[in-house]
């Protein structure tokens, strides 16, 4: 556990420790993601550009969260998400077909970016001539810094699409669809169970979501897996390893690093540190994912790590866990066994020790990687 001074006074902490990291997030009324839960005073009832983003359940405390979560989490389920399986696959073959005659393609940006965002969108109902667009909005939402992207750029950015979204809201409630948004703007119809900030905030938490992640569960995966050539070798020789071999990416080199950020609501005693009211608290997933207390062999790559020894927080615990993780983890064992499938040969041309990632404490990912195809 790490503590040091906040800029605007207090104390940031960065929780590294499996036991703490749980203990954390585990501790949704002690550690809130609302700031106002946990500073005195008057609650801030925003409504400017920012609040149409941001009113999602990931930055929201029961009882909002809960609400907002509700109305999503059937769309989520297990069984609901297996029934994406044939789509999912035929996106990733056509996906791969088009790279298939090259000598060397950039997993990142013609892979692992194109699946999960052509999935979200189509779950959510947006047209996939929007997509570069969508991307342009939310890349100066999530990192502005990291694509260059200054506050002016920002601002006329969020505005573009906080209008598209509205327009295809009422696109909606003129013309419902078989799709999610018809769904929101259903529920938000329905009393007081969605605000209009809300119904945006949850489609732009979704859409973000949906695809910053697994692009890099499959960049850090397949990263991994040319790493260590003998278990690349273990799962094409036995494709029933992929459910393993997944859960040992995302606790090997998870996509998320740390957790959004959280918020001490009262003086708090974390195995003997002592946390103020109004600190800052963000938990080190990557870092709890190798506790030498918790894991046998931490820094070793082992896809065949039985699935009940893997105790990863790479989707996070509590209230807040990841309610994408089933799609996530059918996306990532789709993407990894259609590459093997369709590359038996594949290798890198980027040299492990020149590959370049992407700065920011949020996600851990790859900027590009290259590979052969033969
Ligand atoms: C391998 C890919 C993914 C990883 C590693 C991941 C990781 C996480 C983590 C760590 C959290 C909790 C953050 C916190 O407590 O501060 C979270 C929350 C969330 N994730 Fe994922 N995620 C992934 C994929 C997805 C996908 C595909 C979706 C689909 C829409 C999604 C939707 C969400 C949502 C909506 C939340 C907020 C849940 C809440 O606050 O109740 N995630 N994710």
């Amino acid at each position: 556990m790490h503590g040091h001074a906040a800029p605007y006074g207090g104390t940031i902490w960065y929780i590294t420790r499996y036991a703490d990291v749980e203990a954390v997030l585990k501790d949704a009324e002690t550690f809130v993601k609302d700031p106002a839960n946990a500073r005195d005073g008057k609650k801030k009832a925003g409504n400017g550009l920012m609040d149409r983003i941001n009113r999602n359940m990931l930055f929201a405390d029961a009882p909002d969260h809960t609400r907002l979560r509700k109305l999503v989490n059937i769309a989520f389920t297990p069984r609901r998400v297996e029934k994406l399986t044939p789509r999912i696959q035929a996106i990733a073959d056509d996906l791969l077909d088009r790279v298939a005659h090259r000598p060397s393609f950039d997993l990142i940006d013609e892979f692992a970016f194109l699946l999960p965002i052509t999935v979200i969108m189509e779950m959510l109902g947006i047209p996939e001539a929007d997509r570069d667009k969508m991307h342009d909005w939310t890349k100066a939402i999530i990192a502005p810094g990291r694509f260059g992207i200054d506050l002016k750029g920002r601002k006329r950015r969020m505005r573009a699409f906080v209008e598209y979204l509205n327009l295809t809201f009422e696109q909606r409630r003129n013309n419902p669809q078989d799709d999610l948004i018809t769904g929101l703007v259903q529920a938000e119809a329905d009393g007081e169970r969605l605000s209009e900030a809300e119904l945006s905030s949850m489609v732009a938490l979704l859409f973000v979501t949906g695809h910053e992640t697994v692009v890099n569960l499959i960049g850090n995966g397949v990263l991994a897996l040319l790493a260590h050539p003998d278990q690349l070798a273990k799962l094409s020789a036995d494709h029933g390893l992929i459910d393993q071999a997944i859960e040992e990416m995302l606790r090997y080199d998870g996509p998320v690093e740390t957790s959004t950020t959280r918020w001490a609501s009262r003086d708090v005693d974390l195995h003997g540190q002592q946390i103020k009211r109004g600190d800052v608290v963000r938990v080190v997933m990557t870092s709890a994912n190798r506790d030498n207390e918790v894991h046998d062999r931490p820094d070793v790559f082992d896809i065949s790590r039985p699935i009940a020894e893997q105790n990863h927080v790479a989707f996070g615990k509590g209230i807040h866990y990841c309610l994408g993780a089933p799609l996530a983890r059918l996306e990532g064992r789709i993407a990894i066994l259609s590459l093997i499938r369709h590359f038996p040969n594949l290798s890198l041309v980027t040299p492990l020790d020149q590959t370049e990632w992407h700065t920011g404490v949020i996600f851990r990912g790859l900027k590009s990687l290259v590979l052969k195809t033969r």
